[in-house]
């Protein structure tokens, strides 16, 4: 149940208290995040880390002027590749199979096979599929920062472009995806700390289906769906 009551403890944090985060419940924080899975184990992304102040000033300026992003102790950005190439993809696998020990040539049939896939999609779906990926991540840093009693919000309410603009990110290759403020939660001035969890209850979450219901529901309305499940 630890990680049950972990994520119960944990809110999206309104009001940060400044409070710096200790380096040791950071680095656990980043390691979560980097044990995360990723399609074909590609880890299509990357964690930049900001305390700066400065550059937290300027980052607020566009993302609406949330005080969480100046209150914070450090920033975490994710940033997801623009799209996938041979050189990229044979990067990541050849350092996998040197790690394994085994030739590079392995993965070739696998590598070929999804270049292919991933040519035929076209650019917008790859920069789509790296940044999906980014947020398996991103949960990960959420679920590992409530474990350390860090308090964290996760956060899309920025301005994409003009942060990958101030990060010269254009040239690099990456698109920025989400991002994550560090911290504490000032309790006397969050108007979030005290109110209840919302969540969808269980039986208009999770159905549980068969061969037959899926016939029996194609193409239904899924709120209808759900009705049903819950009437069995
Ligand atoms: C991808 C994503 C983006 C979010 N963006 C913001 C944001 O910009 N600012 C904010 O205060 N909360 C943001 N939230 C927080 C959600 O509103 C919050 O997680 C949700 O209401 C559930 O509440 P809880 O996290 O407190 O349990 C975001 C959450 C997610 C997962």
């Amino acid at each position: 149940m630890a990680l049950i009551d972990d994520l119960n403890w944990r809110y999206a944090t309104k009001k940060m208290n400044g409070q710096v985060v200790p380096q040791e419940k950071l680095e656990y924080i980043l390691e979560a995040a980097r044990l995360a899975p990723s399609s074909s184990g590609l880890q299509q992304y990357k964690i930049i880390v900001i305390s700066d102040k400065t550059l937290l000033e300027k980052i607020k300026g566009f993302s609406y002027h949330q005080s969480q992003i100046t209150d914070c102790s450090h920033l975490l950005i994710w940033v997801a590749w623009d799209g996938y190439t041979d050189e990229r993809i044979s990067s990541v696998f050849n350092d996998m199979m040197d790690e394994r020990n085994l030739p590079h040539s392995t993965m070739d049939s696998y590598r070929k096979t999804i270049l292919n896939l991933y040519e035929e999609a076209g650019q917008e779906w790859q920069a789509h599929h790296a940044s999906k990926q980014s947020y398996i991540s991103f949960a990960m840093a959420i679920a590992a920062a409530a474990e350390q009693k860090v308090d964290a919000t996760p956060m899309e309410g920025f301005i994409a472009e003009k942060l990958d603009d101030l990060l010269k990110l254009k040239e690099t290759g990456y698109k920025t995806t989400v991002i994550l403020p560090l911290g504490f939660r000032e309790t006397e001035n969050d108007w979030l700390v005290n109110m209840k969890k919302f969540r969808i209850p269980k039986d208009k979450f999770i159905m549980e289906m068969t061969m037959e219901d899926a016939a029996d529901i194609a193409g239904q309305p899924m709120e209808q769906t759900l009705d049903d499940f819950t009437q069995k």
